[in-house]
């Protein structure tokens, strides 16, 4: 190659370099990473504290209220200090279940009753109710006073309760 061909050669891959920069193919690694950060924004996990914290600013004042005067859609815990019912939806249902709000709750629209697990949940509350009050209370000679079920009872952090004790490999 002559000395004028090389002279050309890098003169116009300088001028590609810099044709590229103007017309912003370097927009390209920025919109990357904008992509990225909104994908990062949308899967971003559901933190059930900081939902409960707001929650309890929403409330503010008003946690010894009954909680159908502060929430909007209470059949089940009628008289129930606003406070309380948060309590027992971190512990009582969340925890005992091992899930979070979400699992019964479209997040942020707490009154709707659009996923079926939160009408479940009030008839898996009739169902203990039934059977702390008119079975279980019928059973003579336990131990008590307080022979009661509750979520946890059965749950114990599942879904679906056990059927089987987890050791308990069928036998060959
Ligand atoms: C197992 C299902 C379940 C889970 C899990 C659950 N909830 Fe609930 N939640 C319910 C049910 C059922 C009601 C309606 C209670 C009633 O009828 O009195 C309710 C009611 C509420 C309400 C009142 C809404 C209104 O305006 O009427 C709020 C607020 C709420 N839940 C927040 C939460 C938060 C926060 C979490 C997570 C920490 C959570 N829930 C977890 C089932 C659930
Ligand atoms: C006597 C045992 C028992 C008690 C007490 C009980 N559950 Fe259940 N629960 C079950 C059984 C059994 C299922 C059905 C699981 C399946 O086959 O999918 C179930 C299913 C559910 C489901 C549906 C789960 C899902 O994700 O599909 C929810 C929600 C639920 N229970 C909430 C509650 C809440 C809240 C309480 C307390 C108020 C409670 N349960 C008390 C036995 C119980």
């Amino acid at each position: 190659m002559t000395q004028r061909k090389i002279q050309i050669r890098v003169a116009s891959i300088l001028l590609f370099a810099i044709v590229a920069v103007l017309t912003g193919l370097n927009e390209i690694p920025r919109s990357i990473a904008q992509n990225n950060a909104s994908s990062v924004q949308q899967e971003k996990p559901f933190d059930q504290a900081q939902k409960l914290a707001d929650l309890m600013k929403q409330i503010a004042g008003k946690e010894n209220q009954p909680a159908e005067q502060v929430f909007k859609n209470i059949e089940m815990f009628k008289g129930v200090p606003a406070a309380r019912l948060l309590r027992i939806m971190e512990l009582g249902y969340s925890r005992s279940l091992g899930v979070n709000c979400a699992h019964c709750h479209v997040v942020d629209q707490w009154d709707k009753d659009d996923k079926p697990t939160k009408p479940i949940a009030r008839e898996m509350a009739k169902m203990a109710q039934t059977i702390n009050n008119d079975l279980l209370k019928n059973i003579k000679n336990l131990k008590g006073p307080n022979s009661i079920v509750n979520c946890t009872t059965c749950h114990r952090g599942q879904t679906k309760p056990a059927l089987n004790l987890p050791d308990a490999a069928p036998k060959q």
